[in-house]
């Protein structure tokens, strides 16, 4: 009898087989000690060891289910799997000093302090401790002489070894110096479990890019503050590759697209526009995001966050780093060639990749690295260095760290990262750039999807309450800063009350509650201008300006909101044409605008979502005002002018309404991480919520909030006024 085979195929769960051997399996029963399977018993699938944190696994990290069934590397008696205690790199590599106690080696925990030798003078730290993540606390001490801080060193960027006698290696140390006080050594990855933690990532990734990304100046204001002015000269392209090939645990796809989303959202809130392109791969690439389509102004940033959201791949096996770096490659040719040369000097690159190093076909992408570098540099390596950075993130089990780190590239402290957890980037990006720094930026602000009380003062940095008291019923309105000085409320929550019966509150470091020094109303501002025409209250112009006693301190918890017409919020959404008119245009565009306000809360302050009824809805929207103190059918456009933007209601959208105690609040609208006020809240038509909180509008209550656009002026009058003792905002010509 003849058996024909028409095909052979290997089983599918080829390890069922043999199972997981107990060979596999920790030898020790410790607490959180486990493994994961990527595909189950399947061939191909990763065993990934887990330990608790300060624990790594050894001999093995991973194993992987070979198609006969075997296990690679195969489990051996001796040594056995286990959880050894984490090490930190041998500190007795200090030149021209001491480090105590001398051990032969350092567990989690163990502490050592250093010492210069008498001449010698200490950078870094002097005590440090060995962390969970395999690395010590601190910066690296070194002894030195003859650098005195702020002096020029001649070196601006070096790499040299450290050999150690102990494990017979040498470690390759990068040390970036512009001066002397500038001095840092990066602590070289000696030991595969060793790991930056978000917030060494967010510092160091956050400081490396901001310098990419901006101009940081000292400005002759009068606080003194370094502000963040502009981006540098020339066109940003920022570059980001994200390995999706199997050798990369499961839904890791998902996650990068939220990271990749995340990042380029909190790069723009820096007031620039790179051009990007975005490419997964595996062995094959998947271009989302094609750079020549900003080139030619056909791509937005909302068009990238779409693509991203879209994005679905059968994931495929292998790894071909080579091809991305050499895409990027080609995409820098194209750009040179259709900017000519000269026009080529003026482009930065910032190239970003995320991934493990594993790769397994193409070829190393140094060489490739090398071309880029000569494109970019065009002969002039140290004077041109800062146009390209290449960051590499680190991702994955098994790390390929000697393949990885010669890639990087770039002036700045870091570029290369070890990543343990993927779910921690995308905070770890939120977190990157440290807002203390950014003075300039208006509206900046933190998004958390469930934030803490005290995390609210970093989502609305803005936020004031002002208070009276003294005369009359103590009142309770909301407020916004709006320069550190000064605070934007409604005329009507202060009007009557002298500075000192005004207090406001906004929690900066000095303290919580600011004095006011002046109260400054809007000329027009009458409440009884129309009453002979039988409107008994009239809130048109109900804007105010407190100035306080002293300027808050900027910070990320407390910060200016952008306003309208100025240069600042031009920036802020990424406006090319620097008028008050397309700031409008972009930001009360629809005709039912979706805008926001505050209230109180338990929880510090909630949002309030409502949806401001322009144009062909606007009439049907203030038509409810009738009736409310002798507004009828023909005063209506009267008491209701052309400056407030009408909310409320249930048609089409829900709104919340606002309460007692939310006047005076910002009514605004959030743009790539940056707000903007559009509005300020003034009246309700009825009165549906005494107590305050978060309320929905009934069928026929409205609100009538100050259209900022319609008091510019008056902004400007104070705010923009010059040879005062504050810095004033520049406002837009027209
Ligand atoms: C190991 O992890 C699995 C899945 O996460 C869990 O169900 C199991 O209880 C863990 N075992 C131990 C000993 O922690
Ligand atoms: C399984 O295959 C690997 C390589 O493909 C080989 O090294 C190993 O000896 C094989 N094991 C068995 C039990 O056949
Ligand atoms: C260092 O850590 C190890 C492991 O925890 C511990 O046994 C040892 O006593 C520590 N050494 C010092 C000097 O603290
Ligand atoms: C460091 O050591 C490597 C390998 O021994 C060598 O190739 C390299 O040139 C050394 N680098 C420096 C800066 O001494
Ligand atoms: C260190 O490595 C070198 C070269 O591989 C070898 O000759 C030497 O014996 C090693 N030293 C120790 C202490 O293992
Ligand atoms: C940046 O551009 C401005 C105007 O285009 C120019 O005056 C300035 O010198 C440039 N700065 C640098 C560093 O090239
Ligand atoms: C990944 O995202 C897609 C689309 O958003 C979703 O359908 C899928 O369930 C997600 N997968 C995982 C593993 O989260
Ligand atoms: C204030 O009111 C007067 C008279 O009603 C009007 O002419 C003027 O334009 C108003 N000023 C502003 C800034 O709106």
């Amino acid at each position: 009898m003849i058996f024909f085979f028409f095909f052979f195929q290997f089983p599918a769960c080829a390890c069922c087989t043999t199972g997981v051997p107990v060979r596999l399996f920790f030898s020790e029963n410790l607490q959180g000690a486990n493994f994961t399977l990527t595909k189950n018993l399947e061939t191909g699938s990763i065993l990934v060891y887990r330990c608790p944190e300060g624990y790594y696994p050894y001999p093995e990290r991973t194993r992987f289910c070979q198609r006969n069934g075997s296990w690679r590397p195969r489990p051996k008696k001796f040594p056995p799997q286990k959880c050894k205690l984490v090490e930190c790199p041998d500190p007795n590599v200090l030149e021209n000093g001491n480090v105590s106690p001398p051990q032969e080696k350092y567990f989690v925990d163990n502490e050592t302090t250093y010492e210069c030798y008498s001449g010698y003078k200490m950078r870094g730290s002097a005590r440090r401790v060995c962390l969970k993540n395999g690395k010590w606390s601190g910066s690296t001490p070194i002894c030195s002489r003859d650098c005195k801080p702020g002096q020029e060193s001649s070196e601006k960027y070096s790499k040299y070894n450290v050999t150690s006698k102990e494990t017979n290696t040498t470690d390759i140390r990068y040390t970036s110096e512009h001066k002397c006080k500038l001095y840092t050594i990066t602590d070289y990855y000696k030991n595969k479990y060793t790991f930056d933690t978000p917030m060494e990532i967010s510092k160091a990734f956050g400081s490396s890019i901001k310098e990419t990304l901006t101009t940081l100046e000292s400005t002759d204001d009068i606080q003194g503050e370094r502000r963040i002015r502009i981006s540098k000269n020339g066109t940003l392209n920022i570059y980001i590759g994200v390995d999706i090939s199997e050798s990369i645990n499961e839904d890791y796809v998902n996650k990068s697209r939220d990271i990749v989303t995340k990042l380029i959202t909190k790069i723009s809130s820096f007031s620039v526009t790179p051009n990007y392109e975005i490419i997964f791969f595996s062995s094959e690439l998947y271009e989302i995001v094609n750079i020549i389509d900003f080139l030619d102004g056909n791509a937005k940033l909302q068009d990238v966050k779409s693509k991203l959201e879209e994005f679905v791949v059968d994931r495929n096996t292998g790894t071909n780093l080579n091809i991305v770096f050499k895409k990027f490659l080609e995409k820098m040719s194209f750009i040179k060639e259709q900017t000519g040369e000269e026009g080529f000097k003026e482009h930065r690159h910032a190239i970003i990749v995320f991934t493990d190093g594993a790769y397994n076909m193409g070829g190393s992408p140094a060489p490739t690295v090398a071309q880029i570098k000569n494109m970019v540099y065009m002969n002039e390596a140290k004077a041109r260095e800062d146009y390209l950075d290449i960051y590499i993130f680190a991702v994955g089990d098994e790390i390929f760290d000697e393949d990885l780190m010669p890639l990087t590239a770039g002036t700045g402290e870091h570029h290369y990262f070890r990543v343990k957890e993927l779910e921690k980037l995308e905070e770890t990006f939120d977190e990157m750039i440290d807002e203390d720094e950014v003075k300039g930026l208006c509206g900046l602000y933190k998004e958390y999807k469930e934030p803490r009380k005290e995390q609210k003062r970093k989502m609305f940095p803005w936020m004031a309450f002002v208070y009276t008291q003294g005369v009359g019923d103590p009142k309770k309105c909301m407020g916004s800063l709006v320069t550190p000085e000064f605070v934007l409320t409604a005329a009507h929550c202060v009007h009557g009350y002298l500075p000192e019966n005004v207090i406001v509150e906004i929690d900066d470091e000095r303290g919580k509650f600011k004095k006011a020094k002046t109260l400054i109303f809007h000329s027009n501002y009458s409440v009884t201008a129309k009453k002979h025409k039988g409107i008994n209250e009239f809130y048109d112009y109900d804007v105010a300006l407190i100035q306080l006693d002293e300027y808050v301190q900027i910070s990320s918890d407390v910060r200016p909101i952008c306003i309208p017409c100025t240069l600042e919020t031009s920036a802020a959404l990424h406006l090319v044409d620097e008028t008050c008119e397309s700031q409008e245009k972009l930001l009360l565009k629809n005709h039912l605008e979706r805008l926001s306000f505050l209230t109180r809360t338990k929880n510090v302050v909630d949002i309030k979502d409502v949806h401001a009824k322009l144009g062909d809805n606007r009439y049907e929207c203030i038509r409810q005002a009738v009736g409310v103190e002798g507004i009828t059918q023909e005063t209506l456009t009267e008491a209701v002018t052309d400056n407030f933007i009408c909310t409320g209601g249930r048609e089409p959208f829900r709104d919340h309404i606002a309460c007692t105690g939310d006047s005076g609040g910002a009514v605004f609208k959030n743009f790539e991480y940056r707000t903007v006020q559009v509005a300020l809240v003034s009246w309700g038509s009825i009165n549906v919520c005494k107590d305050g909180g978060v309320r929905e509008s009934t069928k026929t209550s409205r609100d009538f909030h100050i259209n900022l656009f319609r008091v510019v002026p008056f902004l400007k009058n104070v705010l923009g006024k010059k040879d005062q003792d504050y810095e004033p905002l520049v406002f837009l010509e027209n």
